[in-house]
């Protein structure tokens, strides 16, 4: 299908708890699972499961416990470790994770080897016959321009999400990553941090699209959670795409799984309406299982998914 990923692996240790934790209080997690995250890995096993195709996840670990347990699971989902590196100085990232009773979540990343790319990215060969590439920013600002860049050489469509939030001192450098991207991805609170404009419906959402565009983004496709999803394509088109009706248990990963699944449309030659509509079902469903990797549906569930809505609504 060829799709290049660059970004982050770690592993995720979740508590599910009654209630997030609060400063000062010890409590009781209702449950514990260790699990293959980061936004990168994330993507890359969405991807994987929707296409049915191997996809190329370029990523870094460092040469502890976490890197073979991170090896181990990447293996488990059948994505390929051949350009994973290792840094034999570096941790392996890895992310704390609190979900609730009411599957609202808090995630803390230790960034670790993900966060001691080389400013040189990784082998601009990576993504040579790449179709799509997709980023995040859970690796250095200069190892994902030089990435982009190497992209942008090789003819591959650049699909950026700018997420974790960026802090706002950094949002000048995210800006030049947005510039070298083909369709960017926030969530309100990514948007918000980019464009200081705070988002609470449609309307304001696709003002800070504008934004965003004004800034060098080509095409915006604001994810707004339950409320659906905006977007602004490279003619200045607007465009909404309702939300799906599912019962979630854990959003952790909704979105990477969202922008697996968007490269694979883009990839099959669907037009951006119909993508994002693709995108925005494949990560509605994640939200219906727990974990971050393995909540990702397979392409059957999906097709079976869009079958019955559509269906329902015809
Ligand atoms: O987007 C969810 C991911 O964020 C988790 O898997 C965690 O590892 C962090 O990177």
């Amino acid at each position: 299908m060829s799709i290049t990923v660059f970004g982050s692996v770690n592993v995720d240790l979740t508590a599910y708890v009654e209630m997030l934790p609060r400063p000062g209080v010890t409590s009781h997690a209702t449950n514990y699972a260790t699990g293959l995250g980061g936004k990168g890995a994330n993507q890359a096993v969405a991807a994987q499961r929707l296409s049915g195709s191997p996809v190329r996840f370029v990523a870094a670990l460092g040469p502890d416990a976490f890197g073979a347990r991170a090896r181990a699971l990447l293996s488990k989902f059948g994505v390929s470790d051949e350009d994973i590196i290792i840094l034999p100085d570096e941790e392996t990232g890895i992310a704390l994770i609190h979900v609730d009773a009411a599957s609202q979540n808090t995630i803390t990343v230790v960034g670790g080897a993900n966060m001691a790319w080389p400013e040189q990215g990784p082998d601009p060969a990576v993504f040579h016959g790449a179709k799509i590439g997709l980023f995040q920013l859970e690796v250095p600002i200069q190892a994902s321009t030089s990435a982009m860049r190497a992209a942008r050489a090789a003819g591959t469509r650049i699909i950026l999400d700018p997420a974790p939030a960026p802090e706002r001192s950094s949002t000048q450098d995210i800006n030049s990553l947005i510039r070298l991207a083909d369709i960017v991805t926030p969530n309100e609170s990514e948007a918000e941090a980019l464009t200081g404009i705070p988002i609470s419906d449609c309307d304001s959402a696709l003002q800070a699209a504008q934004v965003l565009r004004a800034s060098g983004a080509r095409t915006v496709a604001l994810k707004l959670g339950a409320e659906g999803l905006v977007y602004i394509d490279h003619y200045g088109s607007e465009g909404y795409i309702p939300p799906f009706n599912v019962v979630a248990v854990d959003t952790v990963a909704a979105g990477d799984c969202f922008n697996g699944a968007l490269a694979i449309a883009l990839a099959e030659g669907r037009l951006l309406p119909e993508a994002l509509r693709f995108a925005s079902a494949a990560g509605a469903l994640a939200t219906e299982k727990p974990g971050a990797a393995s909540s990702a549906p397979y392409r059957h569930q999906l097709d079976l998914f869009l079958n019955e809505v559509n269906q329902y609504s015809s």
